[in-house]
């Protein structure tokens, strides 16, 4: 049973003079229990072409089809639906929190909270232990 089907796929990031052509017309498909690896040096595409299959990106031109699904022929909250119950993607790095200024202030607001909590427990102890 055909799991995947890739279509004639290109992605080209940017246009004009800058545009550059990551994927260009690639078609392959994969069986349900097959286990396949994308090798390629740095740069070559690994990523662009994962992002298209998971449905985080949208390609230029071309279909993806998971289990007969044209995935990115459904609209943003079918497709947020479908990845959300169908797909699994692990990053290499843990880029949706790195980049996220509002986590990146809850942290330090909860590391401050911590701290200020520390600071006034020591100090209850302190008087506590003091002899007055
Ligand atoms: N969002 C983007 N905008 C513009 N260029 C990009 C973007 N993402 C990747 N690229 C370019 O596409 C090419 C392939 O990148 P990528 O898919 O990350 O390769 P790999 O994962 O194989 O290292 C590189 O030249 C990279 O600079
Ligand atoms: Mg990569």
């Amino acid at each position: 049973m055909e799991i995947l089907k890739i279509e004639q796929l290109s992605k080209i990031y940017g246009d004009g003079e800058s545009a550059v052509k990551v994927l260009d017309d690639v078609s392959f498909s994969i069986q349900k229990g097959e286990f396949v690896e994308i090798i390629g040096p740095s740069g070559s595409g690994k990523s662009t072409l994962l992002h298209m299959l998971g449905g985080v990106d949208r390609p230029t031109r071309g279909k993806v089809f998971i289990e007969n699904t044209d995935i990115h022929a459904l609209n943003e909250t079918q497709l947020a639906i479908f990845r959300r119950r169908q797909i699994g993607l692990v990053y290499q790095f843990f880029n949706l929190i790195q980049r996220s200024p509002s986590i990146r202030m809850l942290a330090k607001v909860s590391s401050c909270r911590i701290a200020i909590k520390k600071l006034v427990r020591r100090r209850r102890q302190a008087e506590c232990l003091s002899p007055r």
